[in-house]
């Protein structure tokens, strides 16, 4: 498994890990299981999923020792100003003494109380509450209004990326500002995108799945990638890409699937609150 070097003191995030978004908590403890027990050791979780209590069941029961994990969850848009006791809920609820990535869900622009969440994120990790802070959702605009107004810059940004919005802009911006792109429904949430005959085509290249095809796609952008699965067969496949490598024209096929499509909403008028 390769790992990616936060711009947090030597930090490291493995490239690959395991998305529980729309797990509910009874089987997110057996998904988790079976993922750390198929080699994922990094597990993207939030307070919004209400799954941290099956995540953490399942970090307790691993054969795997707690450091070798590398556990996120996030701040939900309605505590951006009690940070600090939703972040000891939220590792309570995981069963945690200290948390490896700690990210700021979303924006929320009308709201606007991210540079305070912000600010109480520096203290739990100059606390060493958290090994490493970051966002989620952050356009450019409220990534400079951060790096302007706050000290730390965010190790990483967790955005909605797929080959049908593959957001260049943001990647560029990131990489310019030592930021990592964190892939968000990085397989287009399965339906749609799997089903394109370029994927297919490319799967039949290099004897892998449409699905693996585009998990590589990220791993050769640089992209960290979170694929969920409550499937077993296809938790061991999504994990299985590190033994195959995309060829120019290969990316280049992947990155013409690009049509603006967002799954998800817009960051810049997402004001939900749960
Ligand atoms: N920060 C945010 O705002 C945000 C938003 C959305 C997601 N996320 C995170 O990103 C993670 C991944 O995103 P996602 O869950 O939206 O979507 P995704 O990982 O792109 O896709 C998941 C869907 O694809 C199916 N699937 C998985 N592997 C497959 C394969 N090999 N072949 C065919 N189908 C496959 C899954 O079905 P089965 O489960 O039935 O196998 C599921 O329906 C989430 O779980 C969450 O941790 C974060």
């Amino acid at each position: 498994m390769n790992s990616l070097l936060l711009n947090t003191d030597g930090v490291q995030i493995p490239q690959l890990g395991f998305g529980v978004w729309q797990v509910p908590d009874d089987e997110a403890e057996r998904a988790v299981s079976f993922a750390i027990e198929a080699g994922y050791t990094s597990i993207d979780t939030a307070r919004l999923y209400f799954n941290e209590e099956g995540v953490g069941r399942a970090i307790a029961r691993a054969d795997v020792p707690r450091e070798k994990l590398f556990i996120t969850t996030k701040l939900w848009n309605d505590d951006h100003d009690r940070a600090e006791a939703a972040f000891e809920a939220s590792l309570s609820r995981l069963g945690l003494d200290q948390l490896d990535l700690y990210l700021i869900h979303w924006p929320v622009p009308a709201q606007d109380k991210y540079v305070q969440a912000w600010k109480s994120m520096e203290r739990l990790y100059k606390d060493g509450r958290v090994r490493a802070i970051g966002v989620s959702n952050f356009t450019i605009a409220h990534l400079e209004r951060l790096m302007n107004e706050t000290e730390i810059v965010p190790s990483i940004n967790q955005i909605e990326l797929h080959p049908r919005f593959p957001q260049p802009e943001l990647r560029a911006f990131h990489e310019a500002n030592g930021i990592l792109t964190e892939a968000w429904s990085p397989l287009g949430q399965g339906r749609g995108l799997l089903d394109d005959p370029a994927l297919a085509t490319l799967g039949r290249k290099h004897g892998k799945s449409p699905a693996q095809v585009v998990l590589r796609w990220h791993v050769q952008l640089g992209n960290v990638v979170i694929p969920k699965s409550v499937t077993p067969s296809r938790i061991r496949e999504n994990i299985d890409v590190f033994d195959f490598t995309l060829d120019p024209e290969d990316m280049a096929a992947i990155g013409a699937l690009n049509n603006g499509t967002r799954l998800g909403p817009d960051p810049a008028t997402f004001n939900w609150m749960g």
